[in-house]
């Protein structure tokens, strides 16, 4: 038996990096997942790898960044799922920078993803996670919701939004029996590592090695090590009485 049987789970951002591990995770301790990504490619490859490994999964492609979307995925996972008692919120925009290099329409854009692709999720999962009776929302938050590195404005503060929308959502559906808590990641190595590197302009050899040096553990994290955590807080076995929290797992990287 899986801590997770008979569950059914959407985890948006799913086609590679932390989502694809998370998906993963979260099959493999048996629940059915909706593997949510707008690349079609990646998103497809991470619902068949589960189903090869004898999990039940999907894919349906969606960009959470627009409500209609949203809106039809939720209807397609409930087919699929039969229940929808989790929702882990993963996908991401990674937009870096000073406040004088982000445009306008930068800015409309990762708040699009990141906060209220966010709540859109939320909200259109909302009627069925109420009836579940085990239902968990988990937010991919960050270190970057904590402390603020130098010129990554507009991501450091759509991450330290996810936490309000935590704490917020924590607030009004204790009610109805949902937990929602956050996980927030150190440095993992993912393709948002490169993309991070190239914003830099540095040389990828010695920045990776400096992130690796930036934690006690000295090292980058794994995907794997973050999914654990999620899988940790989606479990109504394991974190029945944590809500409104926020996990952090950055192998020591925010120790002081
Ligand atoms: N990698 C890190 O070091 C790190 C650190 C802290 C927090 N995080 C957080 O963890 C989460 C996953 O990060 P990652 O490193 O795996 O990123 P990633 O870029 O490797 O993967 C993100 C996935 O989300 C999908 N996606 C992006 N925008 C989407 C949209 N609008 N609709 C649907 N799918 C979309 C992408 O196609 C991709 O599959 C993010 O929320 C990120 O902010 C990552």
């Amino acid at each position: 038996m899986g801590k997770l049987d008979k569950l059914g789970a959407v985890v948006t951002g799913a086609g590679e990096g932390i989502g694809e591990a998370i998906a993963k995770e979260i099959a493999s301790n048996g629940a059915k997942v909706a593997c949510i990504d707008f690349n079609e490619e990646s998103g497809n490859s991470t619902a068949k790898s589960i189903n090869e490994s004898g999990g039940e999964a999907v894919f349906i492609k969606t960009d959470i960044s627009d409500p209609n979307q949203v809106k039809s995925m939720i209807s397609d996972s409930l087919g699929f799922l039969g229940s929808i008692d989790i929702l882990v919120n993963n996908a991401a925009k990674f937009i870096f920078g000073a406040v004088e290099d982000v445009s306008q329409d930068q800015w409309e854009d990762i708040l699009k993803v990141n906060v209220i692709g966010y709540s859109t999720c939320v909200k259109e999962a909302l009627p069925h996670l109420k009836k579940s009776g085990k239902s968990a929302v988990v937010n991919l938050a960050s270190v970057s919701s904590i402390i603020a590195g130098p010129k990554f404005v507009p991501y450091n503060t759509s991450k330290g939004a996810v936490l309000m929308l935590t704490r917020s959502l924590a607030v009004d559906l204790a009610e109805f029996g949902i937990r929602v808590n956050a996980v927030c990641p150190g440095s993992i190595h993912t393709s948002a590592t490169f993309k991070h590197i190239e914003h830099m302009g540095t040389d990828v050899e010695k920045t990776l090695k400096e992130f690796q040096e930036s934690s006690l553990l000295r090292r980058q994290g794994k995907p794997e090590e973050i999914a654990k955590a999620v899988l940790f807080l989606a479990s109504h076995e394991d974190s029945s009485f944590i809500t409104g929290e926020n996990i952090i797992v950055d192998g020591g990287l925010t120790y002081n």
